[in-house]
């Protein structure tokens, strides 16, 4: 029988270089929409700018909201786009990363913001005010992921009495068996669906103990993207070969980056969790978020894999990169 293990990235983003540069977030790479990546869509923008405006259309999210919290911001790059779309009466940055807070406060220097320093799993229960929007891009495959669980041992535990959550307990400091029941509890109480899953698997332990804190909250709209392991291509994406997501078989993946390694996301476990706990979910692929470019260039690109050009040579590995991306829209 394997033991399970818990994947964490605290200490690296806690340490003295945590740096972006590496994993080209989508954010980073369209940066202020002016660059060769923007070029890809068909309505070259900020990263921002196009979350304000999926926001506004698919949330009813209106200008001059109240209060907008991002977790995560990294260099500070959507939050300064998106606030000149939605001017936010109220805006708070909650990082675990003093290094990367510290560049969020000299990016975002035009509108007053508290910034936190804290880990979102000790700040979310300390929330007891309203939020319209609460942003989790790209952050939720850093959350603890409890690796290498064993079907026949989680078998045996789902048959007996479950143990209640440990509230307010940080995941990093679960030892190896409370690991198991945490994983046992969610697995029993939200009947999260196992099947087709190899005799060893991993879980986003973090990720789905977030949605259920969540709900304990009076966040209004929360807004979540990250790499997913159940990723399915819109059409017309869906026909070429070349940008299949990596894997398709629901078992969150290992990625392997600069000190740190991240696991995609399990994106039907999060809905299911979110829907027992009465969130309305709408789930959606970034490509059409993003509203990807699709015309005669990128069919020739896409099916022929034979990039005439550097221009050419960004484009698909853009496709490419964006095609495991989706996201999840909570809202109550
Ligand atoms: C992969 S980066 C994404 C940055 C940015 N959102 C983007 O899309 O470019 C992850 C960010 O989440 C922060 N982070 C990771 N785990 C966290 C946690 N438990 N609590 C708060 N922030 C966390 C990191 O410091 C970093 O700013």
């Amino acid at each position: 029988m394997t033991t399970p293990g818990l994947n964490l990235t605290s200490d690296y983003y806690t340490g003295a270089h945590p740096s972006l540069l590496w994993e080209m977030t989508i954010c980073q790479s369209l940066g202020d929409g002016s660059g060769t990546f923007a070029k890809a869509l068909e309505k070259p923008e900020a990263y921002g700018t196009l979350v304000a405006e999926y926001l506004q259309r698919s949330a009813s999210l209106p200008r001059n909201c109240g209060e907008i919290v991002e977790i995560g911001g990294g260099y500070g790059t959507l939050m300064a786009a998106l606030l000149e779309d939605l001017k936010p009466q109220q805006v708070t940055m909650v990082d675990i990363s003093p290094t990367l807070l510290q560049k969020q406060q000299e990016r975002l220097t035009r509108h007053p913001i508290t910034f936190q320093c804290e880990d979102l799993f000790s700040w979310l229960p300390t929330l007891k005010r309203p939020i319209d929007l609460l942003i989790l891009n790209e952050i939720i495959g850093d959350f603890p992921t409890i690796t290498g669980l064993s079907r026949a041992c989680l078998q045996t535990l789902l048959q007996k009495p479950q143990s209640k959550p440990k509230t307010r307990r940080l995941p990093s400091n679960l030892s190896r068996q409370e690991l198991l029941s945490e994983a046992t509890r969610l697995i029993a109480t939200y009947n999260l669906n196992l099947d087709n899953l190899p005799e060893t698997f991993n879980l986003n332990y973090g990720a789905l103990l977030f949605i259920e804190r969540l709900a304990k909250t009076k966040v209004s709209r929360t807004f979540i993207t990250e790499h997913g392991c159940d990723t399915i291509l819109p059409y017309p994406f869906s026909l070429y070969a070349a940008i299949q997501p990596e894997a398709v078989d629901l078992n969150p993946r290992r990625i392997q980056l600069k000190d740190h390694d991240e696991y995609n996301i399990r994106f039907d476990h999060l809905e299911q969790i979110a829907k027992a706990l009465s969130f309305k979910v709408k789930r959606f692929h970034l490509m059409d978020l993003l509203k990807v470019r699709f015309d005669d260039e990128i069919n020739y690109l896409l099916t022929s894999q034979r990039p005439l050009n550097e221009e050419q040579e960004i484009f698909l590995e853009f496709y490419e990169h964006v095609a495991e991306y989706q996201g999840i829209l909570l809202e109550r």
